[in-house]
């Protein structure tokens, strides 16, 4: 957690003083471990804000440390904040104008082009945004059309498109306009390849989440059992390039997107059927897998007879003092089943996939 949120100082409103400050978007619920990520590169002051489906981490960061913030793999987006200043009237957005300046546009461009290398168009276009803090009226129009006018003053070649190499996005946090350069682009969502539009497919940030949550270690054994197009696999081998990943589905289609997906790693994928592995008896060190729940996610069967299947059938393969770590939002049916099954678990972190919340479980064998 933040060592003291109050360090970041929200009231000081010039441009020198905001060079260093950058904002980070992880989805809801998820600023818990993209702090601890962070903490594995550095220590520094932040402070967190909920807004409806994302967690916003507002950061100060020094020259250096600004070089490791494309290494985040639980972040959905990264900004880097040009300025901010407090907003209770219409007439307060006049002060846009004063924070939009060609240099500093010109310099948040560069800082993407350093940091995140985007493919350039001919000529910079861009595209404004509004998020807020909660649900109610914030003049999002108003701010949206003061940064438009804003740009195609300064310059006027510039046009509008979705992407746009440059993105103004305000965030209208606590009564104060936050006025943010997006420096990440979809890359940094989609790891570069094109989203695999299967359904329950999970977004790599949280796929990140759960394999930072399960922590394998070198030559640890690691399965995903019910692995789909194979996001948290992908994950793993990132993470952890000494330890073994084996991953499975019952869906054939599932397989040939996670092999797309994983052609550069040598592992083992394979069909099966998750209640009845074909894995030696306490061989496997950790499992970590997204199962299936909710409309997306779900399966014909039903969650009450799959999940004892599923959860009784791992714990016969893993090894003593082995972990589990699972995502799912039935969480009634999953906590019937580890008080049955006895099991020592904890529920670890929230995080809201398609608008419900799903919790993440750490479970040991003892
Ligand atoms: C929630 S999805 C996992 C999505 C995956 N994490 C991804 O990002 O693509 C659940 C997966 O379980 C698979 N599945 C359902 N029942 C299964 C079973 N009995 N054995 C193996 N896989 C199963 C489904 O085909 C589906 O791919």
């Amino acid at each position: 957690m933040p060592k003291n949120p109050r360090q970041f100082d929200t009231h000081r409103p010039t441009a020198i003083a905001n060079e260093n400050r950058f904002v980070l978007l992880s989805f809801a619920g998820l600023a818990k471990i993209s702090l601890q990520e962070l903490k594995k590169q550095s220590d520094p002051p932040v402070e967190v804000t909920q807004l409806p489906n994302y967690d916003l981490i507002e950061l100060v960061l020094t020259p250096a440390e600004i070089d490791n913030l494309p290494r985040l793999r639980t972040v959905e987006d990264i900004f880097w904040q040009m300025g901010s200043f407090p907003v209770s009237k219409k007439s307060d957005l006049t002060k846009l104008t004063s924070l939009i300046q060609k240099d500093l546009l010109l310099k948040g461009l560069a800082l993407k082009n350093r940091l995140f290398h985007p493919k350039k168009p001919k000529q910079p276009n861009f595209n404004c945004f509004v998020k807020q803090d909660r649900d109610r009226s914030v003049y999002r129009k108003e701010i949206a059309n003061k940064m438009v006018s804003t740009i195609t003053t300064i310059f006027p070649k510039w046009k509008i498109r979705d992407p746009a190499s440059v993105e103004l996005w305000g965030f209208y946090l606590r009564h104060r306009l936050h006025l943010a350069f997006r420096l990440s682009d979809n890359r940094m969502r989609y790891r570069a390849q094109r989203p695999f539009s299967r359904p329950g497919t999970l977004r790599p940030t949280i796929a990140a989440a759960l394999i930072q949550t399960a922590n394998p270690l070198p030559n640890e054994t690691v399965v995903d059992p019910m692995c789909g197009t194979g996001t948290i696999l992908a994950e793993g081998v990132i993470f952890q390039k000494r330890a073994t990943f084996i991953g499975g589905d019952s869906d054939p289609g599932a397989l040939v997107s996670a092999k797309q997906r994983l052609w550069k790693h040598d592992l083992c994928l394979r069909e099966w059927d998750a209640t009845q592995l074909p894995l030696e008896p306490s061989s496997i060190d950790c499992f970590v897998c997204n199962l299936p729940f909710g409309q997306q996610y779900s399966t014909a069967g039903n969650n009450q007879d799959l999940y004892p299947r599923l959860v009784g059938n791992w714990l016969t393969r893993l090894k003593p003092k082995g972990r589990i770590v699972l995502l799912t939002a039935d969480t009634k049916t999953m906590e019937k089943i580890l008080g049955q099954l006895d099991l020592r678990w904890q529920a670890s972190w929230k995080v809201k996939v398609l608008g419900t919340w799903a919790t993440t479980y750490q479970i040991w064998k003892e």
